[in-house]
């Protein structure tokens, strides 16, 4: 009998980690879930998946699950992603997403593992030329943005010294089922839809006319778990996402739609972000057959049937923010 190909998925009770989890689980992987439920949530962990609460800055925990499992793969999706409040957070953003992302490295390394998948961000090019392009020279411009970089160069550097396999993702402005709606500090999707049940306002950064090319789940989650098949993938950096962009303010008029009730906005002042962000998807497409993504209205629709299901959430304040100097005021009041 062949033997089953082990995996770990850290950040696995999260939105992407855990959609990447059910889709390991198809492939008839083992899963091993590691993940702190500082973001995530229990209820989003597969039945079938091994669960572990525990941080990957914990690096005797880490040492301890590694030598247990004898893993194949590491899919490492744990992460702090509030890219805006990175500014306000540094020191917190450094120790998890670079430190904790060491000592999975480290331990890939010492354990010989066949393949690690790294989920990075398009937050890594910065204000760079549109649209984004793998071949760029990444200039990322927030905390978020440098720490997702650096472990990105820390892995080709492993990769040289160790012969450690890699694949990087980057994908952009996910959203879909089991997105924490309760996070006030990012996913716009998940803040807008959670307002309108609560029968407030959708608020507004600036003048709303900053795009995205907002991702569904399920044009992401899959691509990521099939990586370790995919012998072109080996060693490479993806962007991956949908390629069509829509205004912030567009965004609103279509959840307002699928929810079925009046498209009410509030402005705040503007956030120190890039204004227009879109990439290329041209590489992924070749290298994993990607034909079709889903279409926004349809995934909103998916998205508004579940969090309906949840109900509206309060939104969680972060404790231990570092620096309150030029923090969005809005973060800081209404949470
Ligand atoms: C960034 C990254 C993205 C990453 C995400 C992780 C870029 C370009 N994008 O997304 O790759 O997946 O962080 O968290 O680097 N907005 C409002 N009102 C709100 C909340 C947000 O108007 O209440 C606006 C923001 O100003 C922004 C857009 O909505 O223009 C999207 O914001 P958000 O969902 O927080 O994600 P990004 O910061 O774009």
């Amino acid at each position: 009998m062949v033997k089953k190909k082990i995996s770990l998925v850290t950040g696995g009770a999260g939105f992407i980690g855990s959609h990447v989890a059910d889709y390991l689980l198809k492939m008839d992987h083992t899963v091993v879930v590691l993940d702190d439920l500082s973001g995530g949530s229990r209820e989003n962990v597969n039945k079938k998946c091994a669960f572990i609460k525990g941080s990957i800055t914990n690096q005797k925990l880490m040492e301890r699950i590694f030598k247990q499992y004898k893993f194949d793969y590491v899919y490492h999706l744990g992460a702090y992603a509030a890219e805006g409040l990175s500014h306000f957070i540094r020191r917190f953003n450094y120790m998890n997403n670079v430190i904790g992302s060491i000592n999975l490295i480290n331990l890939a390394i010492l354990y010989n593992i066949e393949h690690f998948i790294f989920t990075s961000s398009i937050a890594t090019y910065g204000r760079n030329q549109l649209p984004m392009v793998e071949t760029m020279t990444p200039i990322p411009e927030d905390p978020y943005g440098i720490a997702k970089y650096a472990i990105e160069l820390d892995l080709k550097a492993a990769q040289e010294v160790f012969g450690l396999t890699y694949t990087i993702f980057r994908p952009h402005n996910v959203y879909g089922e089991r997105q924490n709606h309760g996070d006030p500090y990012r996913n716009v999707l998940g803040i807008f839809i959670n307002n309108l049940m609560k029968g407030k306002p959708m608020t507004v950064f600036g003048d709303g006319k900053q795009t995205r090319a907002f991702t569904y789940i399920d044009d992401v989650a899959p691509y990521i778990a099939q990586a370790v098949a995919v012998e072109a993938a080996k060693n490479q950096t993806f962007n991956i996402g949908a390629d069509k962009s829509y205004s912030v303010l567009e965004l609103a008029n279509i959840i307002a739609k699928a929810m079925e009730v009046a498209p009410k906005v509030e402005f705040l002042p503007p956030r120190n972000e890039v204004v227009h962000a879109f990439s290329d998807h041209s590489r992924i497409r070749s290298v994993f057959g990607i034909q079709e993504t889903i279409p926004l209205e349809e995934g909103v629709r998916r998205m508004v049937q579940w969090a309906r299901k949840v109900g509206p959430k309060s939104p969680k304040k972060f404790k231990s923010i570092e620096l309150i100097k030029n923090i969005p005021s809005s973060w800081i009041k209404s949470i």
